[in-house]
């Protein structure tokens, strides 16, 4: 797709039909514009990445390689998901990379978020610019760019965007959906077949966990906090109207838990639930209380280290959605 303004006559699409259309659009225009050349993706499995590798998956196949960075801060499940659609299902050249110990032995001892933000960032390029020099005759590298990165490229994401490309890889970029709003890509997402699960995921930062696992990130605290998450998405998603953005923190303190009348001390879990038209500001959502109770009921029975459940109920301002 050349240019980076949305021409007016272009229909907004929200229908499956004008997702199809625009999907052998894009078939054509990529096959035309990669011809028999290689093209790279990182695949992180969020929405805009997902969306992109199924479109060159259709348009051609196994001139696509994905390589999916696994940092050790996806929450519970994701890489196993990305594995099983995308290799599984789509039969796609996917390069699955194990980062984990790479990016928690960088992260060890470091509390400060914008150097744990950094960290994350230069580590991704540079993982990801390793794989790019161990596959052969990539020309194209293909980008899940939405048009309110164009649009707000000084925005709230931009502010928390660390990194970008690596700039020795001399690529000409592929970018199918840069003039698309997220629900359009949402709608294109549902007509390539994703799951559901992957094309309606809310918001999730580049640094994933490591903004949530407040402080110095351990090992032990982030599995809990990756545990407790999925608990806090799984009830607070069976709401008939789910919030914006719902997840756990675990913050750096311990308290005191008493089990078997033994005292000892534990992490708490923060539930935070929040409502927001575009980030900037945001108000927390109110929760039945049944699902508060079972969040609490299991996040104690099933995580471990965890002797407490906490309930943000925070507006931004002052508060910003993440705690880091
Ligand atoms: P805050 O915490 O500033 O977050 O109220 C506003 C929105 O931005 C997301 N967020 C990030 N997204 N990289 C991202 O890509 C980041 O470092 C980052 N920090 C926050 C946050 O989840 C919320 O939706």
């Amino acid at each position: 797709m050349s240019g980076n303004v949305r021409p007016e006559s272009m229909k907004r699409i929200t229908t499956e039909e004008l997702a199809k259309e625009f999907i052998e659009e894009q078939v054509t225009a990529i096959k035309e514009q990669v011809g028999d050349k290689k093209v790279l993706l990182a695949l992180s499995g969020g929405v805009d990445s997902s969306v992109v590798a199924a479109l060159l998956i259709r348009a051609i196949g196994k001139q696509l390689t994905c390589v999916h960075v696994n940092h050790g801060l996806l929450r519970k499940g994701e890489p196993e998901q990305v594995i099983s659609v995308f290799r599984g299902e789509m039969d796609a050249n996917l390069v699955y990379v194990d980062a984990v110990d790479r990016f928690l032995d960088k992260l060890a001892g470091v509390t400060d978020p914008e150097q744990k933000r950094k960290i994350i960032g230069k580590e991704f390029i540079d993982v990801f610019a390793e794989e790019a020099k161990k596959l052969d005759g990539i020309e194209f590298l293909a980008q899940g760019t939405i048009y309110p990165d164009i649009l707000e490229s000084d925005g709230v994401k931009a502010h928390h965007n660390v990194g970008g490309l690596p700039e020795d890889l001399n690529f000409e970029l592929v970018e199918p959906v840069k003039l698309l709003y997220k629900d359009e890509v949402r709608v294109v997402g549902k007509a390539l077949g994703l799951p559901d699960n992957m094309v309606y995921r809310q918001p999730f930062p580049g640094p994933g966990l490591g903004v949530r696992c407040v402080g110095a990130i351990t090992r032990d605290r982030l599995e809990s906090l990756r545990e407790a998450d999925a608990i806090v998405r799984e009830e607070i998603g069976k709401l008939d109207e789910t919030p914006w953005q719902y997840f756990a923190v675990i913050p750096d303190m311990q308290s005191t838990g008493i089990k078997d009348g033994k005292r000892y001390m534990g992490w708490a879990v923060v539930i935070r639930a929040i409502n927001t038209v575009d980030a900037v500001t945001a108000e927390s959502v109110v929760l039945p209380w049944e699902t508060l109770r079972t969040i609490r009921d299991r996040v104690i029975a099933e995580v471990p280290g965890v002797n407490r459940v906490l309930w943000d109920m925070s507006d931004k301002p002052v508060s910003t959605i993440e705690w880091e």
